[in-house]
């Protein structure tokens, strides 16, 4: 049996894991017995409502490691995975890993494996936003280069992995996301007790998040995000704000007035797609939620200079708007959804297009 072992540590990355997961059981229900998959939790994200809940909910297997690493500055973040992934993976002996998109836990995944010479297998390959200012965007850098496999989910990514010299063992297979969100659609579409929940109407609020360090760190940006989702609030819509523990924090170390927003702990992941099907708009800075949004035909006003969902832009379902109040409340309320969506990000198969590559990859067991 093929031993496999996915580093995950924040929400993200516990819904992109949900499809890899299942895929992998799959081909293990077919009688071949191929994968052994062992979960290592770097504790990035340590919050029940940004962690346990998501195993809960999409049913991952409890990580066989928790690494308890929790919060810190990058450098203090990072090194401590690294040295207790190596550790993990030491004990484990893994024939691959795999991690997931841009955070610090894939970072510290793809390097520790990387010079322990095990193969290393990036899902959500290939994403630039080209602004090196986000640390997102070096974590992406640095985990494709020392990956082995590439997984994009569109030909734009695999074409920046071309630009930087990747060429080989690169697929386009689709969105992971896709997979799960699909598995999901029937709750996103048909659940509305959240909308009675929050007393909001379909197609009559706003729904809102924010969490990026860009967005989130100074006083003067967050305060003029803030003020145009009040904007928004007191003139248009009401504007549900499922709120991130860290721009919960800085609202209140910077001692914002929020009122009339509809502030909320972070939801569960069926809650949060049934409220973005029915929303008349999201308004995030997530990249998650930017898909989502275009997926169930919800426009998107995406708060930042640049996206690496370029596709979402050019279909006209997402616009950025600069964090400036009016630029915010004008994007919202003059949005005009185009007539057409197109297929983005491929067909809700990744997973398994991912599962049966790993086994021509590794081999006869
Ligand atoms: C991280 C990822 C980002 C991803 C996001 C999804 C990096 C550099 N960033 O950002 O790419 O889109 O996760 O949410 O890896 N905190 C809690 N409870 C938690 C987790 C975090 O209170 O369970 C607070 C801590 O104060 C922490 C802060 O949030 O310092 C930021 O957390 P961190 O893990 O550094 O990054 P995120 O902003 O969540």
């Amino acid at each position: 049996m093929k031993r496999i072992c996915t580093v995950v540590g924040a929400r993200p990355q516990f819904i992109k894991a949900a499809s890899i997961t299942r895929s992998l059981r799959n081909l293990q229900e077919d009688g071949s017995g191929y994968f052994e998959e062992v979960l290592i939790h770097t504790g990035q994200h340590y919050d029940d409502n940004l962690s346990e809940q998501f195993f809960k909910e999409l049913d991952l297997p409890a990580p066989r490691r928790h690494l308890g690493i929790g919060s810190g500055t990058h450098g203090q973040q990072t090194g401590a995975m690294l040295t207790a992934i190596e550790a993990a993976l030491d004990s484990e002996a893994p024939d691959l890993v795999i991690v997931f998109g841009d955070t610090n836990s894939t970072l510290a995944g793809a390097l520790a494996a990387a010079k322990m010479l095990i193969p290393v297998a990036h899902v959500e390959a290939g994403l630039r936003s080209f602004n090196r200012a986000m640390p997102e965007e070096i974590n992406r850098i640095i985990s494709d280069h020392v990956s082995d496999l590439l997984f994009c989910p569109s030909d734009v990514a695999v074409k920046n992995l071309a630009d930087e010299g990747i060429k080989s063992k690169v697929s386009n297979v689709g969105d992971v996301m896709l997979d799960v969100l699909l598995s999901q659609l029937d709750v996103a579409r048909n659940e509305r007790s959240w909308l009675a929940k929050f007393d909001v109407e379909e197609d009559q609020f706003v729904l809102a998040t924010l969490h990026r360090a860009g967005n989130t760190e100074s006083r003067a940006r967050l305060g003029d995000i803030i003020e145009g989702l009040r904007l928004v609030a007191q003139r248009a819509y009401p504007v549900i704000v499922p709120l991130h523990p860290r721009t919960a924090s800085k609202i209140q170390e910077f001692q914002m007035d929020t009122q009339p927003l509809r502030i909320v702990e972070p939801l569960p992941y069926s809650a949060l797609l049934s409220l973005e099907a029915s929303a008349k708009c999201v308004v995030t800075d997530s990249g998650g939620m930017q898909k989502e949004a275009y997926w169930l035909g919800t426009p998107c006003v995406t708060v930042r200079d640049e996206t690496e969902w370029v596709e979402t832009i050019e279909s006209g379902w997402n616009q950025l708007a600069a964090a400036e109040p009016r630029s915010i409340y004008s994007a919202v309320t003059q949005f005009v959804a185009p007539p057409h969506r197109p297929d983005l990000y491929g067909d809700g198969t990744a997973g398994d297009r991912i599962a049966a590559i790993l086994k021509g990859e590794l081999g006869e067991n």
